[in-house]
């Protein structure tokens, strides 16, 4: 499979220090997450809000790391549990990014992101203008399941933390789930629960 110079645009950001295979079953390693820094507890959630706009500028490798390791990364190696609960452990939510260079799914045992597809999709997100400006959007992809929107909630609030505690805009939207559905070609019988658009200030 012949790779794009997009993604080759966005892997080579990576490639001088991270491990990086191109070609069919492309992933991109990120850099290890930083879990440390950042405002106190109390002042994240002081801070915590939606705002409707973005700047363009793209979000680091490095930032996007810690992003999703906040989101549902692994936090306790020894047992492979998750910074989010999920019934009965069964961690049965995934995160994908999409951005310019594509969607990619949060592998997050590897600290990677596995390519699925190199459209940008996020013109699919237009029902609010301020969605396709962000250089980032997260999707919560579950299966048709009771737990599926709890699951959701919490990692979107993992994320609205981080996202105050390091200074980043998000907001966590409903969209036309059949059309992303349909154009992600999604494993039968999971869906994307909700979105979540990120990005610097404006
Ligand atoms: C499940 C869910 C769906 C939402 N959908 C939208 C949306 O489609 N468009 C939007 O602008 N905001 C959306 N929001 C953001 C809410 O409007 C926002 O959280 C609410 O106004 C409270 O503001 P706050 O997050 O700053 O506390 C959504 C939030 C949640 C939790």
């Amino acid at each position: 499979m012949k790779t794009s110079a997009k993604v080759f645009l966005f892997l080579g950001i990576l490639s001088a220090v991270h491990n990086v295979q191109a070609g069919e079953g492309s992933f991109q390693v990120l850099p290890e997450p930083q879990i440390y820094g950042g405002k106190p507890l109390m002042e994240a959630l002081r801070d915590r809000q939606t705002v409707r706009s973005f700047s363009s500028k793209p979000i680091e490798p490095q930032v996007l790391s810690n992003m999703l390791w906040a989101a549902f990364g692994v936090n306790r190696r020894d047992e492979g549990k998750r910074t989010a609960p999920t019934a009965l452990n069964k961690q049965n939510i995934d995160v994908y990014v999409l951005s310019s260079s594509g969607v990619w799914r949060y592998d997050a045992v590897n600290n990677r992101l596995i390519l699925l597809s190199q459209t940008d999709l996020r013109p699919l997100l237009n029902s609010q203008d301020f969605a396709t400006k962000a250089p980032v959007t997260l999707l919560y992809v579950a299966g048709n399941d009771i737990v599926s929107g709890m699951h959701a909630g919490s990692l979107y609030q993992n994320v609205g933390l981080f996202c105050a505690s390091f200074g980043l805009n998000n907001v966590v939207r409903r969209m036309d789930k059949d059309k992303l559905t349909k154009a992600l070609n999604l494993p039968e019988g999971k869906e994307v629960i909700v979105s979540q658009s990120v990005g610097y200030p404006d």
